[in-house]
Formats: C-alpha cells, sequence, structure tokens
C-alpha cells in the first residue's frame, strides 16, 4: 500500500485528508467523529472573542454537490472552547489545529491562550472577514505568531486580488498557506416567493462543495509556485481525483468541509484510503511524489502548426449523441450511426471531447 503519512511543519500526519473549518469542526464530539471517520488532521471551526450569532437558515444546497452557507464562525465563546472543547480532542491522537479570526487584538489574545492551553499542534487564521490589504495582513499574521510557539497558517479567501504581494509579505511571518474559503458573496432565492434562501441580512451567503473546484485549484497552484512554505488545498472536492489534484497543485494536504456535510465524516478516511489505492495503481510509493506534479510536469502551450478537430473511436463511442447535441456551433451530426464533422463550422472549442462520458472523442491536429 502507498504510504499516504505526511509530515507538514514538522507535524506528522497519519493522512493528508483533515476536516477544514466549518461544522465538521464545531466541537469535541464533532471533531472526534472525524478522527473516528478516517480524518488525517483536525481543524476545528474559526473561534472569535465572541460567538457568532448565526442567521437561520444557514445552510442550504442550491444544487447537488455544493453548499450556500451564511454560518459566522463557531457560535462558542472562545474560553468554552479553548478550556472544555479542545482538551476533548486531544484523545483522538492525531494532530489539532485551531482556526482563530479576526483582528490582531483578537488574535494575540486567541494566540496567548492557545499557548497557554497547550491544546493544539498549529493555528490558522481566516482573513475572511478582514480584506485583502498586504500590509493589513501581515499584521495580523504577526500578531498570532508573536503569541503561539506552534507552527502558524494564514487561511486566504478567493477575494485576494493580488495574490503575489500577499503571499510575498505574508510568507516572511508564516509557515504555510491554506486556500481557498468559501466563494462570494453569493446569492439564491425563491422565485415564488421572492424570499432569499439564507437568512442573512443581506440574504446573501458563501459557496462551497464542488461548484469551487477549479477556483480552489487556481489559488493553490498560484501559491504554491510563490513560495517554498507549506500550501494546503481545502474547496470543491468530492472524490478521490480532487484530492489528487489538490496535491498535484502543490498542495501538501487537503481539508474537506462540504462534502462531510452532504455525506458525513466518514468521508475523510474513505478519501484517504482512495489516495493510497491511487497511488498503487498509479506507481507512486508516497503521497510526496505527486505535490506539485502538475507544475512539474506542465508543458508550455505550443501553438499547434495545424488545427485541432474532434476525432471519433468508433469502438469507445456508445451513440449517446451528447456531443452532437451540446456542440453549440453544429458542426456535429450523426448518420446511420456514423459521426460527421463539418469543419467549416468547428471551432475546436474541445467541449465535445470534454462532456463524452466514454472518453471517445478527442481533439487531433488536422491531416495534412
Ligand atoms: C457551513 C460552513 C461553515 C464554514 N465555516 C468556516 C469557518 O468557521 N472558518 C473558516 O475558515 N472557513 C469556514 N468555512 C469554509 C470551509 O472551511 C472551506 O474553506 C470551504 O467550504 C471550501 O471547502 P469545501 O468546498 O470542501 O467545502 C465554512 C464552510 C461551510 C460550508
Amino acid at each position: 500500500m502507498a504510504d499516504v503519512k505526511t509530515t507538514i511543519c514538522g507535524i506528522d500526519f497519519p493522512n493528508p485528508v483533515w476536516t477544514a473549518a466549518g461544522p465538521g469542526g464545531a466541537d469535541a464530539q464533532m471533531l472526534l467523529r472525524a478522527a473516528r471517520g478516517g480524518a488525517g488532521g483536525l481543524v476545528a471551526k474559526t473561534i472569535s472573542l465572541e460567538g457568532a450569532r448565526v442567521p437561520f437558515p444557514n445552510i442550504i444546497s442550491p444544487f447537488s454537490g455544493s453548499l450556500l452557507n451564511a454560518e459566522l464562525w463557531s457560535e462558542h465563546g472562545y474560553l468554552h472552547f479553548i478550556g472544555r472543547e479542545l482538551p476533548k480532542v486531544r484523545e483522538a491522537g492525531i494532530p489539532v489545529i485551531a482556526s482563530v479570526g479576526y483582528s490582531a487584538e483578537e488574535l494575540a489574545l486567541l494566540g496567548k491562550e492557545l499557548d497557554r492551553a497547550g491544546a493544539v499542534d498549529a493555528v490558522e487564521f481566516s482573513i475572511h472577514y478582514v480584506g485583502k490589504e498586504p500590509e493589513n495582513l501581515k499584521r495580523l499574521a504577526s500578531a498570532l505568531k508573536d503569541n503561539v510557539g506552534v507552527p502558524v497558517l494564514a487561511k486566504l479567501s478567493p477575494a485576494v486580488t493580488d495574490l503575489e504581494a500577499v503571499v510575498r509579505i505574508l510568507e516572511d511571518v508564516i509557515d504555510g498557506f491554506v486556500a481557498i474559503n468559501s466563494v462570494g458573496p453569493a446569492l439564491d432565492f425563491d422565485i415564488e416567493t421572492r424570499q432569499p434562501l439564507l437568512g442573512s441580512e443581506d440574504g446573501r451567503g458563501w459557496l462551497s462543495g464542488g461548484a469551487i473546484l477549479p477556483v480552489a485549484l487556481h489559488y493553490v497552484e498560484a501559491i504554491a509556485s510563490l513560495t517554498d512554505k507549506p500550501v494546503i488545498g481545502v474547496g470543491g472536492v468530492r472524490r478521490v481525483e480532487d484530492v489528487v489534484k489538490h496535491l498535484m497543485a502543490g498542495a501538501s494536504a487537503v481539508q474537506v468541509c462540504s462534502l462531510a456535510v452532504l455525506k458525513g465524516q466518514e468521508v475523510y478516511g474513505k478519501l484517504a484510503a482512495d489516495l493510497s489505492k491511487w497511488l498503487d495503481s498509479h506507481g507512486f510509493r508516497t503521497v510526496r511524489e505527486i505535490v506539485g506534479l502538475y507544475r512539474k510536469e506542465r508543458r508550455e502551450p505550443v501553438q499547434a502548426e495545424a488545427r485541432l478537430f474532434p476525432q471519433i473511436d468508433e469502438e469507445l463511442c456508445n451513440l449517446c449523441l451528447l456531443c452532437e447535441r451540446s456542440c453549440i456551433h453544429q458542426a456535429i451530426h450523426f448518420e446511420d450511426k456514423e459521426f460527421h464533422l463539418d469543419r467549416t463550422r468547428c471551432l475546436s472549442c474541445g467541449l465535445c471531447c470534454s462532456l463524452c462520458p466514454k472518453v471517445a472523442l478527442s481533439l487531433v491536429p488536422e491531416k495534412s
């Protein structure tokens, strides 16, 4: 069996699939359940000085595999969480990471309290509600770092636009990055009642789950290409292939939130076991071997000498006609079960190849 153990910031994790700050890390009961479900690391829900007063309802599923949430941060006050919940989580016997927010004063105080309690192996701080201005983020990171003895991770939001400036300024202070938080603001509402589906003041919330995977991969890959500090990927994991993508994009470990909300806390162990199998079946012996592989192996895009056109492998085609229906350029049609391509209409967009359930279509250079 391939080895999925990982060491990040000097901390040993039995596998790289962790909980993410959120409902799965709300209290000791949830975190211990995640540990029983096979998580390799336990990230608790974000705590702040005051417990959050969350609106209702605050989690909906706008479409399959994704969530829209208006939860804020932990409903528990920090004294209760650090004094009562975190010590019980130690029983899990795997690394525990606290998540804290938001102002410099809060981070300093929470850092001190966590350090005093000695209840965590690392601390993650969320920039979700504090803007994206690099100097300010550095001030926040320093406030936490100066007050804890354990490694500090900065969890970035997809709202960060000047990623390079943020990574450069933070990497001098912190020990690693986590990317990304949920995406938004985002809105959904009932067309009959014209009322929002979430109970937040402006009806808006934050999107997570499958829909945000490509956004998360963009951030993970971009951060990993800017720094040697470890990056923890989070966002959009639905199955083992998504974990592999995060790792290949440059993540050293992967956090999972929405999938566990939707499918239960056993998903961590299932993903970790599937990761080991995936590595075996692809000839890798350790998880480390695939970290950053996308960046290492990606070729510069070459301008094809000839135009690329979809070509069908008739042995694989099951005649579902999805390519014909979805060809917005109307270049594909089937006649007597035979694939025909009108090259004067085809724009080589590649969508047919991407949609084909049998992988029967591929873009190949035009024959000269
Ligand atoms: C209901 C809910 C609550 C969340 N609470 C927090 C939180 O307290 N702190 C935080 O940093 N991220 C929080 N997140 C964001 C997740 O940790 C994660 O970054 C995001 O959901 C993307 O991962 P996913 O696609 O696997 O869900 C929350 C997400 C959801 C869905």
